[in-house]
């Protein structure tokens, strides 16, 4: 999808809320504060400007390398040391901005390696995009700026094109080379996100997790259900979105409707860091949307 030159002002103004959100989230990881308290502040910042979550944020922590959210009465506090992810999106009207960093806990360096590939991953990847240009540019330049810090990109997680209200549209962006055929197009939006490790660079699932969402439109037997829908279309949402335990124990029985993700957790047990941003194709370059100047 290509989005219209009138619009592109709401998706600006989206993705600098997620950018702002995100770096509140890396701010706020701190030693003793629970992930729970991380995800509502970033959460609430998003809110607080006028626009929603696109997903719940995602504090995946060490070895998991994506789809943790801490589940309401999660209280488990972070700890010096701790590799965290924060992958925030925020949405306005539809319009998606999906944004990552990794903080070391307490901001000791012995992470540094890990933050630094992936970071400089995603910035290889950016420094490709193009109208017109092969997705397997992008993939060759992450894959070899991970490399050259001694670490693997992970293979089976993938940046995304994003549509209205969809988070994970049309095309694939590999980490690894020689995975994708496609190419991208002027006006398509892209989040360009590269996962480093030490480990086995795949990923396994984990115990299900506390992200859902609607497969389909419910239909309208069930009138909770249905505002659930009219709320959350098929984005991402989570139980501490949810107003006291009524809310909650319709969720649990809503089930069928819904796909629950599990965490993703790296095959070798090795450290994952993440670095992501949402970008605007544009014929001769890029725009990106989740960069603070
Ligand atoms: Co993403």
């Amino acid at each position: 999808m290509t989005v219209p030159a009138n619009e592109l002002p709401r998706w600006r103004r989206a993705a600098r809320i997620a950018a702002e959100a995100r770096e509140l989230g890396v701010s706020l990881a701190t030693p003793g504060r629970s992930r729970r308290e991380v995800a509502e502040e970033i959460e609430g910042y998003i809110r607080r400007h006028g626009a929603e979550p696109a997903f719940p944020a995602n504090l995946s922590r060490n070895e998991e390398a994506a789809h943790y959210t801490p589940s309401p009465d999660d209280e488990a506090k972070l700890e010096a040391g701790d590799l965290l992810k924060v992958d925030v999106g925020a949405h306005l009207d539809g319009a998606v901005a999906d944004t990552a960093a990794t903080v070391e806990v307490g901001g000791g360096r012995r992470h540094e390696n890990l933050m630094r590939a992936a970071r400089e991953g995603v910035e290889a990847g950016i420094a490709h995009v193009r109208a017109g240009v092969a997705v397997n540019e992008l993939s060759l330049a992450i894959e070899a700026a991970i490399g050259r810090r001694g670490l693997k990109p992970i293979r089976d997680l993938t940046g995304h094109t994003i549509e209205t209200y969809v988070l994970h549209a049309g095309k694939s962006i590999p980490n690894a080379s020689g995975l994708s055929g496609e190419r991208l197009d002027d006006g398509e939006i892209v989040a360009i996100e590269p996962f480093a490790t030490n480990g086995a660079g795949s990923i396994e699932n984990g115990v299900f997790g506390n992200i859902v969402r609607f497969r389909a439109d419910p239909g309208t037997e069930d009138p909770w259900l249905q505002s659930a829908f009219a709320r959350f279309r098929t984005l991402p949402f989570t139980a501490r979105w949810l107003d006291g335990d009524a809310d909650k124990e319709r969720l649990r029985r809503a089930r069928r409707h819904l796909q629950t993700y599990p965490v993703f957790v790296e095959r070798g047990r090795g450290l994952v860091a993440q670095a992501e941003h949402t970008v605007l194709v544009r014929p001769n370059g890029v725009e990106v949307l989740t960069r603070l100047d």
